[in-house]
């Protein structure tokens, strides 16, 4: 998609150069404060563990590589479990502290930006969903997550869940009965058993992945059609918006996210 017809909302230079055309009153873009530290760390700490996660998963799934000698002079197994074992610890704090931090965090990153419990947010999807099949010109406003993108981020924090129950369960299985982690067996139950259990531990690695094609895609897109800054902010914590769309921005207090 051409983003040329979307220039004039969004590439109005923020502070004018000598010469340059002044900014129609209101439109000039202002620097906004959208994803707290925590929010980042969590982001990064759990796409890095991800990645690591999935790596050896797949290997444990299905060992691929053929070392010659008994298991225990190479160890590559036993490497890619204790790789996964301490990436998923990282996963697991980082996804906790997550969702701890959608009850105590700035704005940005409360549990209300992925639940659209507020009317706003509900006709925010609608809006957002016409702007995606091309039947509104822009966004409606929203400085954090749109309210699509927040819905999406729910379901992905649900797979999280399910990823760390289930491999919770499976490592209980191993685990020594006189170990804590035995404790975490009766949650193979909710799986339907433990085989049920590796199957929908691996499935669900490949919805996490089939998002992750998606998500970095449509954040390059946006980045490139809405001019905001979006992809910079999950690094700088910061995203543009225009003056005017800032105090129009359902559930505004634009004072507090400068
Ligand atoms: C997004 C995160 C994760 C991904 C992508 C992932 C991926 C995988 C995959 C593909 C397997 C092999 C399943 C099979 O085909 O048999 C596996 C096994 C396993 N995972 Fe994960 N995993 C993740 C998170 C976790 C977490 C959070 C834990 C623990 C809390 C965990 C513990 C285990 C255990 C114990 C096994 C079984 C190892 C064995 O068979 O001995 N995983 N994982
Ligand atoms: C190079 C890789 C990645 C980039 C550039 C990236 C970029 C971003 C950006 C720009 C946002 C904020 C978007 C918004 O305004 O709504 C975001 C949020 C998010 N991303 Fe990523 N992302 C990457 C990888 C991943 C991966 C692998 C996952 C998980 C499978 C993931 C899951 C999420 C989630 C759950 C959020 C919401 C964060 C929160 O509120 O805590 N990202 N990402």
């Amino acid at each position: 998609m051409s983003s040329a017809h979307l220039v004039p909302p969004f590439a109005v230079p923020t502070h004018a150069g000598a010469g340059a055309p002044a900014a129609a009153a209101g439109t000039e873009l202002v620097r906004i404060k959208v994803w707290d530290l925590v929010v980042r760390i969590t982001h990064w700490t759990i796409v890095v563990a991800i990645a690591l996660l999935a790596v050896t998963g797949i290997y444990i799934g299905h060992p691929f590589l053929l070392a010659p000698g008994a298991a225990g002079t190479h160890f590559v197994m036993g490497t890619m479990k204790a790789v996964h074992s301490y990436s998923a610890i990282a996963f697991t704090l980082a996804v906790l502290a997550r969702i701890a931090w959608a009850f105590v965090g700035s704005r940005h990153a409360r549990w209300w930006n992925f639940v659209p419990v507020h009317r706003e947010r509900q006709r925010g999807v609608i809006g957002t969903l016409k702007f995606y099949l091309f039947l509104r010109l822009a966004p409606p406003p929203f400085a954090g997550h749109n309210p699509v993108a927040g819905l999406t981020y729910l379901a992905v924090f649900g797979l999280y869940l399910v990823m760390i129950l289930s491999g919770l369960g499976l490592y209980a299985m191993s685990a020594n009965v006189a170990s804590p982690m035995h404790w975490f067996r009766p949650l193979l139950a909710l799986f339907w058993g433990a085989q049920n259990a590796r199957w929908i531990h691996h499935v669900v690695m490949w919805m996490l992945i089939g998002f992750t094609v998606h998500h970095v895609y449509s954040a390059l897109l946006v980045a490139n059609v809405e001019k905001n800054g979006t992809l910079d902010s999950i690094f700088s914590g910061y995203k543009w918006m225009r003056r005017d769309e800032i105090a129009q921005e359902p559930l505004a207090d634009a004072k507090k996210t400068r």
